[in-house]
């Protein structure tokens, strides 16, 4: 089955963005790049934001020992300016506010810093002080463009902690591959749920380490569909989301994810508890199950599936899943 690329946005295109991304020269990153980090912070937005959510997800499961920090504020927390931080800063665009003001906290502290943008001021910023820039490819919004914005991101986490290099190009390659197979799940098996999710709200019941996956859905179902949803993070939810399931809301749809990365720790218990639990009240589950060898594997395969969900959806309510009025009139109020 094929993707009809009018109906889909960029995601036909997302395994080729991946590895067109993978593959820019980053050279004149790596010499300005310090020798040893204390961790990692990642700052951005919406569709750029993710990308932090999403590396320290897989960085964590996949063992890193450092602090990943994902700044999604106007401000970076104040032990970064007294540590030996690396900061990546993300901005599709290059022009949002919160972004900017992270990169400039750097440049001031004299914290190691990359700029990641299609262009734009973080760009000019970049160049006046001498910090390293990767311009990457355009897509047609932001959160289309997460390939071009997450795979230049893993190679710059892999020059600075070189042991992980080689394990992360490896995992970047087989996720790509998960890419091509979540397109094809979808049409194959998913295609029919968007019908269920119309003007509904969905609840998605996520183990914590995965979270991204779900951050992901809900800002894409916000954006594309124009519609709320709620993550609920397992074992969190079970503590207070859960216990709503007493009462019938015709107007809730509810969904859980499995991860085989997950199978045989305490998070497998937690999802099996959700399911059965859920099932006993009468809730008709709708069960996602990742796939891909590693972690990074099944987020990607998460977020693509379930991203393209989000563009039925959209088409099915009749809104532009490209067009963002309220956010972009939102920005011109704070970029004054
Ligand atoms: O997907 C989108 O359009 C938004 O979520 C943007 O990513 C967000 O507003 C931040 O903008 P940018 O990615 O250009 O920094």
């Amino acid at each position: 089955m094929t993707l009809r690329p009018e109906s889909y946005i960029d995601y036909p295109r997302w395994p080729q963005l991946a590895r067109e991304a993978y593959s820019l020269d980053l050279s004149h990153v790596q010499e300005k790049l310090p020798d040893k980090v204390d961790g990692i912070v990642i700052s951005g937005m919406g569709g750029s934001g993710i990308v932090g959510d999403i590396v320290r997800d897989y960085l964590s499961l996949i063992g890193y020992d450092k602090p990943i920090i994902v700044v999604k504020d106007l401000q970076l927390p104040k032990f970064v300016t007294s540590r030996n931080f690396l900061v990546i800063t993300i901005s599709y665009s290059g022009n949002t506010t919160e972004t900017i003001r992270c990169f400039e906290e750097c440049v001031k502290h004299n914290i190691p810093v990359v700029a990641i943008s299609t262009g734009g001021k973080l760009e000019e910023l970049a160049k006046q002080h001498n910090a390293p820039h990767v311009k990457i490819p355009k897509a047609t919004a932001p959160r289309y463009g997460l390939p071009c914005l997450l795979y230049p991101t893993l190679r710059i986490v892999g020059l600075v902690e070189k042991s992980l290099e080689s394990k992360i190009r490896e995992h970047a390659e087989s996720s790509i591959k998960a890419i091509e197979e979540a397109a094809e799940d979808y049409l194959t098996h998913f295609k029919d749920l968007s019908k269920r999710l119309v003007n509904k709200i969905v609840m998605i019941y996520i183990p914590q380490p995965l979270i991204s996956i779900g951050t992901r859905f809900k800002n894409d179902m916000n954006e594309n569909a124009k519609q709320p949803v709620v993550v609920c993070p397992l074992p969190e939810s079970e503590h207070n989301d859960i216990a709503i399931h007493v009462r019938k809301f015709d107007f809730l749809e509810v969904m859980l994810v499995r991860s085989k990365s997950l199978e045989g720790t305490e998070y497998e218990k937690h999802v099996n508890a959700v399911e059965q639990v859920l099932k006993q009240y009468g809730i008709d589950l709708h069960l996602i199950n990742l796939k891909g060898d590693n972690v990074l594997a099944e987020i990607m395969y998460g977020i693509t599936l379930l991203g393209m969900l989000t563009i039925d959806v959209a088409h099915l309510v009749g809104v532009d899943p490209v067009k963002i009025e309220v956010i972009d009139n939102i920005k011109k109020y704070v970029s004054k």
